[in-house]
């Protein structure tokens, strides 16, 4: 497992713990915590006379080693004491784990910067500490050698229920993000189905995983026409979790798990094509909050559901000029094979929406590239159909630094999707507005009067710059922690 697994938690000071290294913080101002001013003492001061000399300054992102007899103290920057906040302590965890492994320091003891025991605060901290020591090394055979890996932190002080819900969610963004970085030939729609029943398992969850010929008996016909240039074996990945009575009425996240995106007969350039084996990101944010679920056991009721399959250009292809009839009986007319990610949510969508009585839906998706194009690789693209839905997923987003963007949902977009010989083609205008088309298409396949929220990932979900607890290159797992948060978890 390349991520550190859990945190180990103490009352003793810092100096009394056997590590590699120990850390406190240091504000701009030059402020330490009682526990911070006891390890300056004991390192004789070293560390408020740097500050008084203006050596270092406390500014977010600083990481300065103090090396002495008595101990080895790395000291994070956390910024203005003012502007302190749970994102400033997840950056300085994520910080701290990154600089171990780049020191090769394998345990390491920290404070709970800023010293704060409240539990949002030790959530993010192990957040940081635990996202932060990702790395994807599997299959670098021959540089095992030169690898390093974190493998313990004891934090001295904060709050415990939020270091172990922290621990929690930070291993599911981890879990995430392994399933994005494994290949194609790893990741298929068999191993997410094996996934959701390991998580099944542990969560209490019903798991049902249909396959091909059940997916077209049920007349699943997007998910069925997509999966006909494959012989890679489809599944449509349903799991309930009931933590309350099962009259409340379960929220719904439903996932896109294209395994691999070649783009069918409407093939794609060679130049980056490898890229689309993260065209399951979608699932991967479903089943990294079921995974938290199935942990966290709150008490609210779940329903998840996966339409995961190959897009492939085989003798049985679907082929531009087609048309598919979805779940709910919508004809769909298929002008690129390439916008397959809507054709297969289209069945998601309606099964979830028939079959439940959905509080709301969530859907995942790395569904367009003009997302990219429209906000880059900052902020997840949000659409929907009600307001105070919209809402609730903005002030998540606030608290957990994953930014969101909404697009509008407008009759006149939704115009660009109606087909002249059937019920709805799966392009809008061409290059226009491409996201919102796609959303206005995902529309159609939502239950009437079934508030629902749709998340663009393709700009998130992988090749985001770096930052404190981000990995350098890969998957992300972005959005599970957002999702958690709106889901009450
Ligand atoms: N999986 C892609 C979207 C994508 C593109 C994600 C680039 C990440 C990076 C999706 O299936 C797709 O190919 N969409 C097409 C739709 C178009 C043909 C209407 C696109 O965005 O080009
Ligand atoms: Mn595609
Ligand atoms: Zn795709």
């Amino acid at each position: 497992m390349a991520h550190l697994p859990t945190l180990n938690h103490t009352t003793d000071s810092l100096d009394r713990i056997k590590a590699d290294a120990i850390s406190i913080g240091i504000f701009e101002d030059g402020s330490l915590t009682s526990r911070g001013k006891t390890i300056d003492g004991i390192i004789n001061g070293q560390i408020s006379s740097a500050f008084g000399r203006g050596n270092i300054n406390g500014k977010e992102g600083e990481t300065t080693i103090f090396y002495s007899d008595h101990a080895l103290v790395i000291v994070i920057g956390l910024g203005k004491s003012e502007e302190f906040d749970t994102e400033s302590i997840r950056k300085a965890g994520g910080t701290l784990a990154k600089k171990a492994i780049a020191k090769k320091f394998a345990h390491i003891a920290c404070e709970n910067y800023g010293g704060k025991s409240i539990a949002s605060f030790g959530q993010a901290l192990a957040e940081g500490l635990i996202m932060g020591s990702y790395q994807f090394n599997d299959y670098l055979i021959k540089k095992k050698d030169e690898l390093f890996e974190l493998e313990k932190v004891t934090v001295s002080g904060g709050s415990i229920p939020g270091l172990e819900k922290g621990v929690i969610v930070a291993n599911s963004v981890c879990f995430a993000r392994d399933l994005g970085n494994h290949p194609g030939n790893v990741t298929t729609p068999t191993r997410l189905a094996d996934e959701a029943k390991k998580i099944g398992r542990k969560g209490k969850m019903k798991v049902v995983v249909f396959d091909r010929e059940k997916i077209t008996e049920m007349g699943m016909g997007g998910l069925a026409g997509v999966a006909a240039g494959t012989d890679e074996p489809p599944k449509f990945i349903l799991m309930e979790y009931w933590g309350t009575k099962k009259s409340v009425k379960p929220k719904v996240l439903v996932g896109k798990g294209l395994t691999f995106d070649s783009g069918g007969i409407s093939i794609k350039p060679a130049a980056k094509m490898d890229e689309m084996k993260f065209d399951m990101c979608g699932s991967a944010v479903v089943l990294g909050c079921m995974n938290a679920i199935a942990a966290l056991k709150p008490k609210i009721n779940v329903v998840a559901a996966i339409s995961s399959t190959e897009n492939m250009s085989g003798g049985k292809a679907c082929k531009p000029g087609d048309i598919l009839t979805a779940y709910n009986g919508k004809t769909m007319e298929v002008l690129n094979t390439d916008a397959e990610g809507r054709l297969i949510l289209a069945d998601a969508l309606s099964y979830v929406s028939k079959h439940y009585n959905p509080a709301f839906i969530f859907d995942f998706a790395t569904l367009t590239g003009a997302v990219l194009i429209a906000l880059g690789h900052i902020a997840t693209g949000i659409m929907g159909t009600d307001e105070k839905l919209i809402e609730t997923v903005k002030k998540s987003s606030e608290k957990t630094g994953e930014k969101v963007w909404e697009f509008p949902l407008w009759e006149e977009y939704c115009d660009q999707i109606q087909s002249k010989v059937a019920d709805v083609q799966n392009t809008g205008a061409p290059r226009e507005a491409g996201t919102i088309a796609a959303g206005a298409f995902l529309k159609e396949f939502v239950g009437k009067d079934i508030p629902w929220c749709h998340f663009d990932i393709a700009g998130t979900a992988y090749g985001v710059k770096e930052n404190p607890y981000g990995p350098k290159a890969g998957a992300t797992g972005n959005i599970i922690r957002l999702v958690l948060d709106t889901l009450d978890v």
